[in-house]
C-alpha cells in the first residue's frame, strides 16, 4: 500500500491536531522535540509550522509497543510498518520543507536517554504509565521552555491526569481537547 503524506494514520483526534498547531502557531518553536511519533502524523503537523526549524522524532517504530486494539481502532494490522511510512514522510518533508534540520532516533525513551540540554517546545504523546511519566515529564521539562502532550482526559487515561496535575500544578488545557502544557 501507497502512504501519501495526506494519509498517514493518525492517532490524535483532529481537535486534538488542531489543539496542538495552535499552541505551536502562539509559541513559535524553532526546535521542537517529539516523543512518540508512530508514523509521523503529528510530525506532519509540527512540520507546517513556518518557526519550526528544527525537529527531533523519537519513537521505537516497533508494533510490539503497541496492542492489536489500538491498531485496530486505525484500521491497521500487524503488517503495518510505522518506520517505512515515517520515512516516505521525511523525504516528503526534504522537498517541502528543506529549511528543517530533522533527526530520527529509533529508541526506548527511558532516564537514561541522552537529550540535548535546551528545545523550545517538547510535544510528548508516548507511554502514559504513571511510573513513566512521573520520570520522564520532570527531565523533559527541565528541557525546554514548553512541555506539551496529549491524552489529558480523565475517562480515557486518569493516571496521566493526575500525574501531570501532581507534576505541574499550573498546567493548561485547550478546552474540549486533550492536549494540556506547561510553560
Ligand atoms: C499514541 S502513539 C503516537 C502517535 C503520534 N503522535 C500520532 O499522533 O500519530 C504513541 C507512540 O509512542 C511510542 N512510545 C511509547 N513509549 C515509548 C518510549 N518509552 N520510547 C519511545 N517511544 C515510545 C510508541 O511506539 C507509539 O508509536
Amino acid at each position: 500500500m501507497s502512504w501519501g503524506v495526506l494519509n498517514i494514520p493518525a492517532w490524535m483526534a483532529p481537535a486534538d491536531k488542531e489543539a496542538l498547531l495552535s499552541v505551536l502557531v502562539d509559541k513559535q518553536p524553532i526546535s521542537v522535540l517529539e516523543i512518540g511519533v508512530f508514523a509521523g502524523s503529528t510530525t506532519q503537523s509540527i512540520s507546517t509550522v513556518p518557526s519550526v526549524k528544527q525537529i527531533t522524532s523519537i519513537d521505537t517504530f516497533d508494533l510490539r509497543y503497541i496492542s492489536t486494539p489500538a491498531l485496530e481502532r486505525l484500521g491497521l494490522d500487524r503488517s503495518f510498518d510505522p518506520l517505512n511510512v515515517f520515512l516516505q514522510f521525511l523525504d516528503e518533508l526534504s522537498q517541502r520543507r528543506p529549511d528543517i534540520d530533522h533527526v530520527i532516533r529509533q529508541e526506548v525513551v527511558t532516564k537514561s536517554t541522552e537529550l540535548d540540554d535546551h528545545y523550545d517546545l517538547i510535544f510528548v504523546d508516548a507511554d502514559r504509565s504513571t511510573r513513566w511519566l512521573v520520570d520522564m515529564l520532570p527531565i523533559f521539562r527541565k528541557r525546554c521552555d514548553m512541555l506539551v502532550g496529549s491524552h489529558y482526559n480523565f475517562g480515557y487515561a486518569p493516571e496521566l491526569v493526575v500525574t501531570v496535575d501532581s507534576l505541574f500544578p499550573n498546567v493548561q488545557t485547550i478546552e474540549k481537547t486533550n492536549i494540556w502544557y506547561d510553560c
